[in-house]
């Protein structure tokens, strides 16, 4: 009997771990009055904690209960941005309206402790509320001070407006990494011409969702919410990958964060869940509007495949036998078993990682695309980045280069192209000279001005793609910033090709 008030013990508590962010089977509470608390994060039993640094205090005795962190009361917890809100004490100095500062003011100190916290350089700024109010914000030892100043009269200062406008308020950034800092505020002329508009200065550091209208119209102004950014542990992330990172679940990776100082977790892709924990695959095939499948949908572990159901065809390609798609027993063999990609629109035929437009039993040949080679210049002789030597295979099936159909094609004025045989064995290649003047380019076919062409090899099964320049387009200004070399066959189009968006890829014949 007590056997199955167990397993059903066992089974509730499991169905709870599959929706929870707790510990499964821990008996760790979600919840602190409105708070969602997910692992690391833990409260009531340091058990429920990753570690003392993420065990927090629920004060079950308020009502609502506070989440504190220390002394900072805690209203968000994110594992995704790896952040959470608190609320800190604002600065304030008050006047009494003739020049004379009163006792009422406050210069708070803030300190995030020896957990590895920080406030985000992102998220939060440093605001001063006044018009005659110089704020600032710096380290407690006093290595650093930063701030900004607001000088307005009583009748300039806007202070209706929900955004800090630079007219009685200004605004400066954080630096990096900060975990504990001084807010302090000064006057210049010790507010004399304000009367009693605006008694009071204030210095506060808060994130962006900060309103001054808000601040203005409420009663209690003595603390504000601020970002502050967490990591597991103020350490970097293992060089090898695959090891073990203390803190991080399955199927998760480790990130570096510059502000944090420290690494945290997250999914890999194709996974979901909280990643201290543990991720779960994703069951793409469950989600077809961001997994999109218009085949087959099968889930696999971190991925999903998608498939041409049996009788469908790719867009327009008609896949005649030898070929085959979705089904080995639909080709003739393994060489002749295309992939049909239904995960994009429209479908691709893909055999290995080319996609093929058109397959033809007569004249033995398929098309199909391959990548161009390309090389930019900034018109003053100097390279850019910008550039691609691609290296085709044909893999291991019979398939070969057709020397009779495909040319190599060099598009340029300083230009020469090459191809080889990725292992070396041969290059071969063709050169074209020409001024920015004379080159037409216009043409549709190549006729030896600004291109230039060469016959294939027979029996070619991979190749590279590469280019070189003799003056490095000194003389070409910004006309033709980029050199080509193709591989195509004699469907190709040089005024096409030079009018289209997309240049990276060309059709060859196979
Ligand atoms: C925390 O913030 C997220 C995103 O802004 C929000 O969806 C969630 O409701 C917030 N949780 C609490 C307890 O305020
Ligand atoms: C929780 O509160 C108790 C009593 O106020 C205090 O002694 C303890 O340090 C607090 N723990 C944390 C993690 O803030
Ligand atoms: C996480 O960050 C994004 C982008 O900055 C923000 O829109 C979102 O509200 C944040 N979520 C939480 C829970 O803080
Ligand atoms: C004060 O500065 C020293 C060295 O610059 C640093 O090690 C220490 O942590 C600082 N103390 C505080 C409270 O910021
Ligand atoms: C920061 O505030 C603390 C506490 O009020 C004080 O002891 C410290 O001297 C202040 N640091 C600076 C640089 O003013
Ligand atoms: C603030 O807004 C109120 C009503 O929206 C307006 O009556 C008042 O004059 C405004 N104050 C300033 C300083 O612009
Ligand atoms: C602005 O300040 C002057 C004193 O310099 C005072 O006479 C005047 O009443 C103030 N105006 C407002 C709107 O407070
Ligand atoms: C801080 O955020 C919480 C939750 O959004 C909100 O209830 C509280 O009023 C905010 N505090 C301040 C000072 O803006
Ligand atoms: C089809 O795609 C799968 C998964 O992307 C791959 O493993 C397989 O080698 C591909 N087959 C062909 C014939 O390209
Ligand atoms: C495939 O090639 C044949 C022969 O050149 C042609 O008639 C047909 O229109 C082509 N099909 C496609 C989809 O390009
Ligand atoms: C290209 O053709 C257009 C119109 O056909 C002509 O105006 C232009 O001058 C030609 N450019 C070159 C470089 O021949
Ligand atoms: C040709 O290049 C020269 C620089 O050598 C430049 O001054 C001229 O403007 C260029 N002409 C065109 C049409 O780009």
């Amino acid at each position: 009997m007590w056997m199955l008030w167990l397993m059903l013990l066992l089974l509730s508590s499991l169905a709870a771990a599959s929706s929870s962010n707790v510990k499964p089977g821990s008996g760790c509470q979600e919840k602190c009055g409105h708070v969602t608390v997910p692992y690391p994060f833990g409260i009531d039993n340091s058990m429920c904690a990753m570690n003392k640094n993420f065990f927090l205090n629920c004060s079950r005795g308020d009502s609502p209960p506070k989440l504190m962190i220390g002394d900072l009361e805690v209203f968000n917890l994110s594992i995704e941005n790896g952040s959470m809100i608190a609320s800190i004490s604002t600065a304030h100095r008050c006047y009494d309206g003739l020049g004379n500062r009163n006792s009422d003011y406050n210069d708070p100190y803030v300190k995030l402790g020896n957990r590895p916290l920080r406030f985000s350089d992102t998220r939060n700024k440093l605001t001063a509320i006044g018009c005659d109010t110089s704020a600032y914000m710096g380290d407690p030892n006093g290595s650093f001070w930063t701030g900004c100043i607001s000088m307005c009269t009583n009748e300039s200062a806007k202070l209706n407006e929900s955004s800090c406008s630079g007219i009685g308020c200004c605004q400066t950034p954080l630096p990096k990494s900060l975990k504990s800092l001084n807010l302090t505020l000064r006057s210049v002329y010790d507010h004399e011409d304000m009367g009693k508009f605006m008694p009071c200065d204030y210095a506060i550091l808060a994130d962006e969702t900060f309103n001054i209208a808000e601040f203005q119209a409420s009663e209690d102004k003595s603390s504000s919410n601020v970002t502050i950014e967490w990591v597991v542990r103020e350490k970097k992330c293992p060089d090898d990958p695959n090891s073990k990172v203390y803190g991080c679940g399955d199927y998760t990776t480790c990130y570096y964060s510059e502000n944090g100082q420290g690494y945290r977790c997250k999914c890999k892709p194709g996974f979901q869940g909280n990643p201290y924990l543990g991720c779960v695959d994703i069951d793409e095939c469950l989600d077809k509007e961001k997994y999109h499948c218009e085949g087959k949908c099968k889930n696999t572990i971190g991925s999903y495949t998608c498939d041409c159901p049996i009788g469908m065809y790719g867009d327009d390609v008609t896949v005649p036998y030898p070929f085959g798609i979705d089904d080995h027993m639909c080709a003739m063999n393994k060489n002749f078993f295309l992939n049909c990609s239904r995960r994009d629109s429209p479908l691709k035929l893909m055999i290995g990682e080319l996609e093929v437009f058109n397959l033809s039993i007569e004249i033995g040949s398929m098309i199909a695309s391959i990548f161009t080679s390309r090389r930019c210049y900034d018109g003053l002789g100097k390279r850019s980045s910008h550039f691609n030597n691609p290296s085709v295979s044909l893999g291991s099936r019979p398939l070969r280069f057709s020397d009779t159909r495909n040319k190599l094609t060099a598009i340029g004025c300083d230009t020469l192209a090459y191809m080889g045989d990725p292992d070396g064995s041969f290059w071969s290649g063709c050169i074209s000279i020409c001024t920015n003047e004379s080159a037409k380019l216009n043409e549709s076919s190549c006729s030896g001005i600004g291109c230039c062409q060469t016959p294939l090899p027979k029996s070619l099964k991979s190749l590279e793609l590469t280019l070189r320049s003799v003056h490095n387009h000194e003389d070409m200004g910004e006309f033709m910033p980029c050199d080509y070399a193709l591989l195509a066959d004699e469907t190709f189009n040089i005024a096409e090709f030079r009018a289209s968006d997309d240049k990276s890829s060309s059709n060859v014949t196979i």
